[in-house]
């Protein structure tokens, strides 16, 4: 994923924490394709989850402020993504199929760009 200014929410923080959402979804893809040890993907995965707790939870505070419509889908659609990596890396701990990683790459790929580029620049100003 290569981050362009289409991206930007014009807020400096904001960019910098899906800058490095989109480093990590990087990371995992490199993992992948270079056969890494699977506590590797796991540990990247991991760390996927927990940022995007991290990040999700200050856009949740700027959307409070500004209490922008759409909020509650807003966070449904968050929950709905850190649900998806956790379980997804909860089946690849227990049947170390590397397949659903795969798919679940493709599903960050293009979950961010769509909740960026539609979702969150709803809060842009
Ligand atoms: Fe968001």
């Amino acid at each position: 994923m290569k981050w362009q200014d289409k991206y930007s929410v014009n807020d400096d923080l904001m960019d910098k924490q899906h800058q490095k959402l989109f480093e990590i979804v990087n990371r995992l893809e490199e993992h992948m394709l270079s056969d890494s040890a699977l506590n590797q993907l796991v540990q990247t995965l991991e760390e996927l989850s927990d940022y995007a707790w991290v990040h999700f939870k200050a856009e949740e505070i700027i959307l409070d402020e500004l209490n922008i419509k759409n909020i509650v889908a807003h966070k449904e659609e968050h929950f709905l993504f850190k649900k998806k990596i956790m379980d997804t890396t909860q089946k690849f701990i227990n049947d170390k199929n590397i397949e659903q990683v795969s798919e679940l790459h493709s599903f960050l790929v293009h979950w961010l760009q769509n909740h960026i580029l539609k979702i969150d620049m709803m809060y842009k100003v």
